[in-house]
This record gives structure tokens, sequence and C-alpha cells, in this order.
């Protein structure tokens, strides 16, 4: 049974922005007295650090607080069911591997999502986002139809009609498989764009796009944590998401977005079709 949304969007995003702040300064406040990895997932290098827990468990219970009856999804493991339209999709610190290092590119990432089976392949649609860069102090958000904002002003994309001069972001997997076949995509895309990026976080890189950084991302393999949140944020900005062909709804697999007028050519030529 679908329920009706008890909330507008504008307060939710506020929500998730007063959220990422709070666990923004906390894995800052973690990294500089030094980082401890607590796990491994996928792979030796695909780490999870005490901070990613703790900072998961600071996000999930300030969002049970504030709205007891929505479900939680997240990165590290939360999995509530709820009883409202919303589900918080969470991602406490990525760029988890920039954290380790302590570049500073990682991000705390807070997205609210309704169920919609014709929007993303995890079938969720995301009606609010925030994400963090406690490093830079960079917040930026978006509700459904809002528009998007870097620390409350307005952004937009580049619009950019050209591959040939695009910036494109890419991410890679944790596992030998996925960046062999990773490789083979930018080797296709490098000949024929300006240059790419790994910036090393998938919710960062759509804010990227969303602020004009970069005209386009794709990336195989992301997980709904990694893109909720940023998705929306460059999806308001002005950018085209769309998945593997016209036929599969982008997510997991495949996320192509960027600027309008580029991001078909840029999936063909990385799909080499
Ligand atoms: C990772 C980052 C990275 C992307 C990977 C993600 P994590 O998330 O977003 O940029 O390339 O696919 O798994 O592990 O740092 O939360």
């Amino acid at each position: 049974m679908t329920h009706p949304l008890d909330i507008a969007p504008e307060s939710l995003v506020r929500i998730a922005a007063d959220i990422a702040v709070q666990a923004g300064e906390l894995i800052v406040t973690l990294r500089d007295r030094g980082v401890s990895v607590a796990a491994s997932k996928s792979s030796a290098v695909d780490v999870v650090t005490e901070a990613d827990r703790e900072a998961e468990r600071l996000i999930v219970s300030e969002l049970r607080a504030a709205r007891p009856d929505d479900g939680i999804l997240g990165e590290e493991g939360t999995g509530i069911d709820g009883t409202s339209a919303v589900t918080w999709v969470i991602d406490p610190i990525d760029g988890t591997v920039n954290y380790l290092y302590d570049i500073p590119a990682f991000a705390v990432s807070i997205a609210a999502t309704v169920r919609d089976e014709t929007a993303y392949a995890d079938g969720r649609r995301s009606i609010a986002g925030a994400v963090f860069n406690p490093r830079t102090g960079e917040l930026f958000d978006a509700w459904e139809g809002g528009g998007a904002r870097l620390n409350g002003s307005p952004i937009a994309g580049s619009g950019k009609s050209d591959l040939a001069t695009a910036l494109v972001g890419t991410g890679f997997g944790y596992t030998a498989e996925r960046r062999s076949e990773q490789a083979e995509m930018v080797s296709r895309l490098l000949p024929l764009a300006r240059d790419i990026r790994r910036i090393g976080s998938a919710a960062l890189d759509l804010c990227n796009l969303a602020t004009g950084r970069l005209d386009a991302y794709y990336e195989l393999g992301l997980q709904p944590w990694d893109y909720a949140a940023g998705a929306l944020i460059a999806e308001e900005a002005g950018a085209a998401i769309i998945g593997r062909d016209d036929t599969t709804r982008p997510g997991t697999p495949f996320v192509f977005a960027g600027a309008p007028a580029i991001v078909e050519e840029l999936r063909s030529v990385v799909l080499g079709a």
C-alpha cells in the first residue's frame, strides 16, 4: 500500500541538510583523531572505518527522532522498514578512500525517497537530498521541483553541447573484475572527450555536475546510497540522467548523467555501442 506524503519536500531537505552537517562535523572530528579501518567489504580495498559506523548511527538516531515513521536504508547496514511514504537513503561517508587518506573530497549524503517503479532502478525516486563535504564546508541540496543549491545559492549545470570538449567524471568499483570492465570503458572515452576526472566520491561527482565543474559523469556499479541525493541535485540543476539503454532505468547497474545534449553520446561511446 502506498501512503500519501505527510510533509513538504522543502521540510525534508532541511532535515537532511541539518543532519548531514552534524554527521560531517563528527567525521572530521574523528578523522583528526586518526582513522581506523574497521572491516573490508567486497575486496581488501573496499573498507569501512569506525567513523562510517559512528556517523551512520548518528544519522539514523537523528532521523528516527525527527521522522519516527520513515524507513531508512544505509550503506553500513541499516535497513528499517517505515510506515510512512518516505524512506531515507544514506551514505555516512561517500569517498571512504579519500577519507582514509584525508583527501578533502568525501561527503555525507542523505536523501528522502518515495516509491516509484518508473524512476530509478531500485524502484525509488528522490524528493529531497543533501550532500555535505565537511572539509570544504560545501552543502549541496535540492528538492523535487525546487532547483538545486550550493550553500543556499542556486546552481546550474554547464549545458555543454559537445562531448569532445566535455570534462567527464567517473569512478571505479572495488573488485578486479569490475575494474577491468571499467578500464575498457574509459579507454573508449578518453580519446573522445576533453579529459576525465576520478574524484573518488560519486555523491560529489554528481554535485560537481550540478555546479558545472564537470560536464558529465557516468559509473557502472553504483548503489542507491551513492547516488540518491546527488542525482536529484544534478537533475534539479538541469542534468539528464539515463540508464544502460532506453528501456533500462538509471541506478544499478549504470548511471549516465550530464548536460542533456551530450549524455546519450557519452553512453554510446562508453558502452562501445
Ligand atoms: C564509492 C565512491 C566512489 C565510487 C564507488 C563508490 P564509498 O563509495 O562513491 O567514487 O567510484 O563506486 O562505491 O565506498 O566511498 O562510500
